[in-house]
């Protein structure tokens, strides 16, 4: 029987999930659709610092390793998410009162600690997220502030040595189109390449909205992969104004579709992930109140038209 997994495979490509450790660990319906419909996970939270080690030097795995656990036990890569991040860190290392050398060397510990316990089960790492601002400057975040620019290259050369297997990525969001700071990480990853810096692959997280045409995302995507790094599509969802119509169900198939295309057609395009892929566990009605209905399946596990244009796409 055809499910997005194997169709997905028969491609050459991954198709992936964002996964709730919570949903996982009580839900058997939720495990059946991770299960059948995707080859990837993605930790939604369950691999965030602020996560793994709430205090400072005792750590809590259990949700990343069920996760793991689950992704090896059903022939699934995982994505690592996210070594680097200006978000969800532990309030002891924001506020612990830290010289920049010793927050440097908690940063090189947090990416050795995370990808050593994981090497040869994480296959793929975000090592950097979300480094940049819309006008393409570097985002100020305690690692900007506090290291320096270098950081993403420490970052990058520190994940290497940690798990010489993984491949390593730069993640972002609204880069997918042209603007200023899709411009600034292409040239940032340009100049890694040129330096040495080991960086393997672009994300394009790709949250968006049923008013999004992605009429770019192709070109982007190509125009990175001639960098010679591998591309992916990371963080898919397509939210819209609540509540869900017809209509509106069906502009959200349209858009998903134009992803899964727009990945098939770039050769160097990998994997495509979504950001949940039920309604019931989306992030999106907390994060931006009043959108939601922004997955593949619906609240009851049920196909979206979404669900079924991206089954045709493949
Ligand atoms: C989000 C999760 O989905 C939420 O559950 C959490 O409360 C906040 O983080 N970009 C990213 C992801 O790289 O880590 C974010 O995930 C969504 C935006």
């Amino acid at each position: 029987d055809s499910t997005l997994r194997t169709l997905a495979a028969a491609r050459g490509l991954r198709i992936g999930s964002a996964v709730s450790a919570g949903a996982l660990a009580q839900e058997q319906g939720y495990r059946d659709k991770l299960r059948y419909e995707f080859n990837g996970v993605t930790p939604e939270n369950a691999m965030k610092w602020s996560q793994v080690e709430p205090a400072q030097g005792q750590y809590t795995w259990g949700d990343a390793d069920a996760i793991v656990d689950f992704a090896q036990q059903n022939g699934q890569t995982v994505r690592g998410h996210a070594l680097v991040w200006h978000n969800s860190l532990p309030d002891w290392l924001t506020g612990g009162g830290f010289t920049d050398e010793q927050l440097r060397a908690s940063l090189k510990q947090h990416i050795e600690t995370m990808m050593t316990r994981y090497a040869g089960r994480v296959g793929v790492w975000d090592v950097v997220n979300e480094a940049f601002n819309e006008d393409g400057t570097l985002r100020p975040s305690i690692w900007l502030n506090r290291l320096g620019s270098g950081y993403i290259a420490d970052a990058f050369r520190w994940a290497r040595a940690a798990d010489p297997a993984a491949k390593l990525y730069i993640n972002d969001f609204n880069a997918e189109w042209a603007n200023p700071k899709s411009d600034a990480l292409y040239a940032l990853v340009r100049d890694l390449r040129a330096q040495g810096v080991p960086i393997d692959g672009v994300g394009f997280q790709t949250h968006v909205t049923t008013g999004s045409a992605l009429s770019q995302l192709g070109a982007t995507l190509a125009r990175f992969a001639g960098l010679g790094v591998d591309v992916a599509v990371t963080e898919l969802d397509v939210r819209m104004p609540l509540p869900a119509d017809d209509a509106k169900l069906t502009t959200q198939a349209t858009v998903y579709r134009r992803a899964v295309d727009a990945c098939l057609a770039v050769a160097r395009c990998v994997s495509l992930t979504v950001w949940g892929f039920t309604d019931a566990h989306s992030w999106v009605p907390a994060a931006i109140p009043g959108w939601g209905a922004a997955d593949l399946l619906g609240e009851n596990l049920q196909p979206k038209p979404a669900y079924l244009s991206v089954r045709d796409a493949l």
